[in-house]
């Protein structure tokens, strides 16, 4: 069904391998373009509780946006590059009202660190290295990363990592609060699951919720308090609510239904 994807649905998680192991699983055109409809597929599918992204192969999760289409771009273009992606891939992440968490396993380096970043957390492979090179090919960040590496790591080592292009490993990106967890290659994707498991036996609208009400904070959103009280009474509306405190009341397990 993808060309550049692997899709992998088991137990409510949507796996999303980028599949092209040969170039490092750079972000080309058609990745992008999949990724916008990949995306639209876990927001519409109700059988899609939670998606992790991974990439193809022991060494890369994402090695950047593909070089190779950059060649031909002017002022105008690279804007429009950036904006199509940060509109139907990077942002259309962060927004999921379903929990996307990047399984980073391996390089993941300009666009394949944005894309991490995107994502609602992030769990490393011991072999990871996470960096921004964008200076070295004369660039920037342009899906996001200026933004969101700053948001994750804070103002002076984001300039330092951007300025630089210094890459790190995973256990300094765990230090950062770049990632929340370092496992070994073998057991990553393993490790990612469990926590989806996890998160699925909680409420969904509420889950929704929260990934709205932190995105309003990491964003500085000047209405994120207003929010948060907006959408606390939302929740007592739904079936959920009543399913979640009535079954601690009655000392029994809640099962939710997302209504
Ligand atoms: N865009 C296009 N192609 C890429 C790529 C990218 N971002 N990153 C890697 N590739 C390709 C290489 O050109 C090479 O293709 P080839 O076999 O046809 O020559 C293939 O992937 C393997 O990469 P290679 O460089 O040979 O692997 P390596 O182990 O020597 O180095 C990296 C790995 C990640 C250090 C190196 O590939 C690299 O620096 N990539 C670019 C990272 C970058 O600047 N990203 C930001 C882009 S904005």
């Amino acid at each position: 069904m993808y060309q550049t994807l692997l899709t992998d649905l088991q137990d409510g998680t949507l796996v999303i391998t980028i599949n092209r192991p040969d170039k490092l699983n750079a972000l080309n055109k058609d990745v992008i373009e999949e990724l916008g409809k990949v995306l639209d597929e876990v927001y519409s599918n109700p059988d899609i509780k939670s998606a992790i992204l991974t990439g193809a192969g022991e060494k890369a999760f994402v090695a950047g946006a593909d070089i190779t289409e950059f060649t031909s771009l002017d002022a105008a273009g690279g804007s429009a590059l950036a904006k199509k992606g940060q509109d139907n891939v990077f942002d259309k992440i962060e927004n999921s009202p379903k929990p996307i968490v990047a399984a980073v396993n391996g390089f993941a380096l300009g666009g394949g660190c944005e894309l991490a970043m995107s994502c609602h957390f992030r769990l490393a492979s011991e072999n990871a290295k996470f960096g921004q090179p964008e200076v070295n090919l004369g660039l920037i960040p342009g899906y996001g990363g200026t933004q969101r590496l700053t948001q994750l790591i804070g103002k002076g080592k984001s300039m330092e990592l951007m300025m630089t292009a210094d890459m790190i490993g995973a256990e300094e990106a765990k230090a950062l609060g770049l990632v929340n967890h370092v496992a070994p290659l073998a057991e990553l994707l393993a490790k990612t699951k469990e926590i989806l498991q996890k998160i699925h036996t909680k409420a969904p609208v509420a889950i929704a919720k929260v990934i709205a009400c932190v995105n309003d904070a990491a964003k500085g959103e000047t209405a994120g308090f207003a929010n948060e009280i907006k959408r606390f009474g939302e929740c007592f509306s739904t079936e959920d609510m009543k399913e979640g405190t009535g079954a601690f009341l009655e000392k029994r397990k809640a099962i939710f239904k997302g209504k």
